[in-house]
């Protein structure tokens, strides 16, 4: 609890210098940076330091308590580049036969495509895909990005590009923008936008985040999803040079694209 708070007041203050340039943010140890980075105990990282496997801004550092000014700081351990992050944001391509789930049951859990240091962060999916579902997923320890894009409220559009079993038609289209009924629903759900790009190749977007709403929307206007992928959460989309399985740090640009605003 106190170091949620802790975190939340450099973040703040790190926007206040950014704005006004006059605020200074304490140093932190190079040990302690570590250690909120998921290297391990303090003493762990310590060891680390110790062992000349820590650089920073490119030169090796065997001090675990020396002061450093964390804006802008890249430290390196064992050769693999690290910004210093207030909190761990990230987008995934998530590949399929990964399940979203904190305690995954018949298949991998996506966190597992992370390192180990990201993972120790207690990083956590933005709103689920299905197991079968590949895409764009976010994933981050911000408890307050996460409450932002999964609120119902605020409506942040999800575009997926689904493969159908039967070829599209205009009324599906139709009946989709106009809404349908689910199980266990009581109002009609329309989705925001939605076009056929392909005989079975359909591209919808939707502002919920329904168990498998896509699947079942389709299914409502009697055709059926046989693959489904996200392509972008609000205006941020999937980058083309991210593969299958592989991550990326989100940018403040990103986080921008998202409409995100502490
Ligand atoms: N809708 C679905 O049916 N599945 C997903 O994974 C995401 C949206």
């Amino acid at each position: 609890m106190l170091t949620l708070s802790v975190a939340r007041l450099r973040a703040q203050l790190s926007r206040v210098t950014k704005l006004w340039g006059r605020v200074n943010i304490p140093p932190m140890q190079l040990e302690r940076i570590l250690q909120k980075h998921g290297f391990g105990s303090r003493r762990e990282c310590r060891g680390l330091i110790r062992r000349d496997r820590v650089a920073v801004n490119g030169q090796v550092c065997d001090d675990p308590f020396v002061e450093l000014d964390t804006e802008g700081l890249v430290f390196t351990v064992d050769g693999v580049d690290w910004p210093y992050a207030e909190f761990a944001t990230l987008m995934l391509h998530k590949p399929a036969g990964y399940e979203c789930s904190r305690k995954p049951k018949h298949h991998a859990g996506v966190l597992e495509l992370l390192p180990i240091p990201l993972r120790e962060r207690d990083v956590q999916p933005i709103g689920r895909l299905d197991e079968d579902t590949t895409g764009l997923l976010l994933i981050t320890n911000d408890g307050q990005l996460n409450h932002q894009l999964s609120s119902a409220k605020r409506k942040v559009p999800k575009v997926y590009l689904a493969t159908t079993k039967h070829p599209l038609d205009q009324a599906q289209i139709d009946q989709l923008l106009a809404g349908v009924l689910l199980a266990d629903e009581y109002e009609p759900i329309s989705a925001a936008a939605a076009e056929i790009v392909g005989e079975k190749l359909l591209r919808l977007t939707l502002t919920e985040g329904k168990y498998h709403q896509v699947k079942r929307m389709v299914a409502a206007v009697s055709n059926r999803v046989e693959a489904l992928h996200r392509e972008a959460v609000g205006e941020l989309t999937l980058p083309p040079d991210l593969k299958p399985g592989e991550w990326r740090w989100l940018s403040a640009a990103d986080l921008q694209k998202l409409g995100y605003s502490k």
